[in-house]
This record gives structure tokens, sequence and C-alpha cells, in this order.
């Protein structure tokens, strides 16, 4: 939290902005949200925002802009090649990634396709501290696996390892061992590991990764998405780094690098996407695929305003009263949780607050999604849109076998700045009304499942009537509120 000490309140995280710009949101009654989730196949993802209060989904393309990013977005110079909005954010990603060569991509998915399709060739192991929905979708597409190696007790979600996203250095060496070098065309570090609740890795940890890469010749990859988050938590909890500034800690992960790559719709708050790189000869095997697949060398397929708005989102996020927003308000949120008894995902990470929900419905078998159900239940009772990430977001093995996730997790998003406390607040009661009648709450079965991420757009059903009787339940309590 930053250093403001309050007098004799509570201390809460406070804001350090001011909303200039607002939009209007509506609580729809009880018996439209029921409609709006059968209608959606009981997956948040196909609601309508028209039905969502708090859009709780994810910080993707969601984080409030700043006053300077839409002012910058004013002044964009369109052309197809050689525009000097890219100039701008060339100059912006080599002063806080410390990289020189940018290759832009429509998103982050975009820089992993074209990372995966130059590096990966079929048969090829991707050791990683652990995979990302989309990453593990363009691996598999080329004929890779995946080896994640984070320790032991990371996936214990509730822990106190402050660096839950460390890579296992000894089942590193082991795995190249294994597969043998040649096998291995890079490994991938992912900043504030997104599926295990946003949790960071140490800069310690990243330097002993870089050895390893070294002594055997892999290519260290990063993924650097929440890059700003992941340096914000280094600072607060890694003793040697706590007195250095964004900057020096986010230039001393990116410098342990060779490729890093991007969602700038996380990143910068804005569109877009990227790979940097300081070797000319990596960014000369990647180049022919942008045009290719993204759009030319100079706007990737990113709207050239948004390109500007990415080029001030980058050093916006080396202040540090933006980028503890949403980590300070996802602690807050945590720790109030678990106050009450509600299983999260501790330490509180980055991009969410993080619910257990295996622990949250242990009612419910895995094999009938505990997570998606809870997500459901929730958005029921409370018009907040939360996503799952456990095993609906998980993909079929090569052999069309379920593979049930290593954690079932409802994640709900704080992206950068749009919240309120008191909404935060809103949610959390509504969590623990959900927490005291979870045993409401039953499993889904898909009635479309679709081949690849099919968490996007799948639809499921309730196995017994359980929506009815948490409707039923939430009248008997909250009379006509909504
Ligand atoms: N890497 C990480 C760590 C991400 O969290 C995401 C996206 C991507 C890559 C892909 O980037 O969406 O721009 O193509 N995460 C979003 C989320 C979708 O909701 O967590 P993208």
């Amino acid at each position: 939290m930053n250093p403001l000490k309050f007098y004799k309140s509570e201390p809460i995280p406070l804001e350090f902005h001011k909303v200039r710009i607002v939009q209007k949101l509506n609580l729809v009654p009880l018996d439209r949200r029921l409609l709006a989730i059968k209608d959606a196949g009981f997956n948040t993802f196909k609601l309508s925002t028209r039905d969502v209060f708090l859009d709780m989904l994810t910080d993707s393309g969601t984080n409030a802009m700043s006053d300077n990013q839409l002012a910058a977005m004013m002044q964009a110079d369109d052309a197809y090649a050689g525009s000097q909005s890219f100039d701008k954010l060339q100059k912006a990603v080599q002063d806080v990634l410390g990289k020189k060569y940018l290759l832009p991509t429509h998103q982050g998915r975009g820089a992993e396709n074209v990372i995966c399709r130059t590096f990966i060739k079929p048969g090829n192991i991707i050791p990683m501290n652990y995979h990302f929905t989309t990453a593990l979708a363009h691996i598999m597409a080329v004929g890779g696996k995946i080896a994640e190696l984070l320790h032991d007790d990371a996936l214990k979600l509730q822990s106190d390892n402050p660096f839950k996203g460390n890579i296992d250095i000894e089942k590193l060496e082991k795995c190249i061992q294994e597969h043998g070098v040649e096998n291995i065309p890079f490994i991938r570090m992912e900043a504030s590991t997104n599926l295990i609740g946003g949790q960071p890795f140490s800069v310690r940890n990243m330097m002993d990764v870089r050895k390893v890469a070294d002594k055997y010749g892999i290519m260290l990859v990063l993924d650097a998405s929440l890059i700003g988050e992941n340096a914000y938590l280094v600072k607060q909890r890694e003793e040697e780094w706590k007195e250095n500034s964004m900057e020096e800690i986010i230039k001393m992960i990116t410098s342990l690098s060779d490729l890093v790559y991007f969602s700038a719709r996380k990143l910068s708050s804005s569109r877009g996407g990227g790979i940097c790189t300081n070797r000319k000869a990596l960014y000369q095997k990647m180049e022919a695929l942008i045009p290719l697949y993204e759009g030319f060398l100079t706007y990737g397929g990113i709207s050239i305003r948004e390109i500007e708005a990415m080029a001030v989102g980058l050093y916006e996020t080396l202040d540090e009263t933006m980028i503890s927003q949403s980590p300070d308000f996802i602690h807050f949120m945590v720790t109030g949780c678990m106050n009450k008894g509600i299983p999260m995902v501790t330490p509180p990470g980055v991009l969410g607050a993080h619910v257990d929900a295996m622990q949250f419905c242990s009612h419910i078998p895995q094999e009938q999604y505990p997570a998606g159900a809870l997500a459901a239940a929730f958005y029921l009772c409370s018009g907040v849109r939360g996503m799952e990430r456990g095993s609906v977001s998980s993909a079929r093995d090569e052999n069309g076998n379920e593979v049930l996730a290593d954690v079932e997790l409802l994640r709900l998003a704080l992206p950068r700045r749009v919240f309120t406390l008191s909404q935060v607040k809103y949610a959390m009661d509504r969590l623990e009304w959900i927490f005291d009648n979870r045993k409401l709450i039953g499993g889904l079965r898909f009635t479309y499942e679709p081949p690849v991420l099919r968490f996007f757009m799948g639809s499921l059903e309730p196995i017994v009537d359980w929506p009815a009787r948490l409707v039923d339940k939430f009248r008997k309590d909250f009379g006509d509120s909504l």
C-alpha cells in the first residue's frame, strides 16, 4: 500500500486519481438475471453488459484510461506505413522495457502466435512457470507441449509464499536434461502468473532461470502482460528491491529476457500487443509473420490511436500510485473475505481477487465444474460478472480426454481505477451471502463444447434446477431488494 498513514480510521486503499468521465450502471432485477444467465448457457463470457452490474470478468481492455492517454489519441498520425505514432511507441518500449526492436501485434495472443510459429517444432517442450490459456493453445497448435515447473507448494491456494510464480530451478534442470536442449526452443516466464491467482515471481528467481538458460544456451521468453504489478509486488515483498524504483525493477526483469511479449490490453491500459528484443537476429526471424497475420510493421493490426495510448500507458505503469491501485484493492477484498471465512487465494495477487471454488463448493465434484457453477451463482445473486478459471477453462488432451484443472478459481477482476471501494464492498457482501448459502449451488454440464478455447463460447446447464432454489432463498432473505 502507498505510504500514506491514517489517523484513527481503518487503513483503506486510497485512490490517487479523480473520476471525470463516468458510465452509468444498471443492476437488473433478479428475474432478469436468471433469464440472462440461462440464455448465456451459464457461461459469464456470454452475458451482455446490459445485464451486468459490476463487470469483474477481466482487466483486459477494461482498465480506466488516463486523460493523458485520451489526449494523445487525438494526435494519432494515421498512416499505413511509417507512422510517427509508432516511433513514439518504439521509444516508450525502449525507455520502459529496455528493448530496441519492436514488432506490434493486434493483442497478446497475436504475439504468441508469431513466437510459437517461429520457434516451436512438433514435439518440442516449453518449460514455464505456468501456462496461460492462449499461450497453451498456440503452443499446442504448432505441435508443442508444456512443462509447468512451479514449486510444489505454489498450487496450495492458501499460503504465505510471497512468490508462487517462481520456477523451481531443480525441476528446470531436470526437465532440460530429460528432454534435451535440442527439444527446448525457449523457457517461458509469465509475470504475475495469471491462472494461479495473479502470483508474482521474484527477481532472484528470474536471475536463477537466466543462469540455467545461459548454461544450456536456451532462449528466455517473458510474458510481460502483467509486469507492472509483478514489479510492484517485488518492491513490496523482496527485501533487496525495496528501495528500487518501478523502472529499475522492470528493466532488471526485462534485461534478463531475450524476448519480451505482452498484451497491451493489460500492460498499458490500452489495446494492442507486441514483441520486443535487443537481438536483431530474433527480430528478423519473426518479422515476416507480422504483415502476414497482424498488419504492417508500424501498426500490427492496432488502431494508430491506440498506439498513441499504448505509448503513454507504458510510461504510466512506472507510476506507483497508479500501478498500486488494483493490487491494493485486491488486498483489501481478499483480506476482508478471508476474515469472514471465505476461502480465497493467498497471498493476495494481482488482476483480481480469486475465490477458491473447490473449497467454497466442496460438495460439487470437480467434473461438474465448481468454479463455473460458482461464477453463475454469484452473478445471479449480485449482478457481478466474474470469470471461471478452472476446468471449464482447461483444454482436453490430444486424445480428447477431459483434463481437470489444478485449481478451480472464480476470478473477480479489479481493472485499474475502475471500481470504487463501496462497489467492492457490495461485491464482498454478496459473496458472503452466497458463501453462507453455498450448499444450494449445484453442478453444471456442457451442452455445447467448442473444440478450442471452449470456455469462451461453450454452453452449460445445471445438472439439477439449483438456480431456482437459489432465487427462492434470495427472495426470502432480501425481499424486494435488487
Ligand atoms: N498472457 C497473459 C498473462 C494474459 O493474461 C493474457 C490475456 C494474454 C497473454 C493474451 O493476451 O488477450 O491480449 O490476446 N489475458 C486476459 C485475461 C484475456 O482475462 O486474463 P490478449
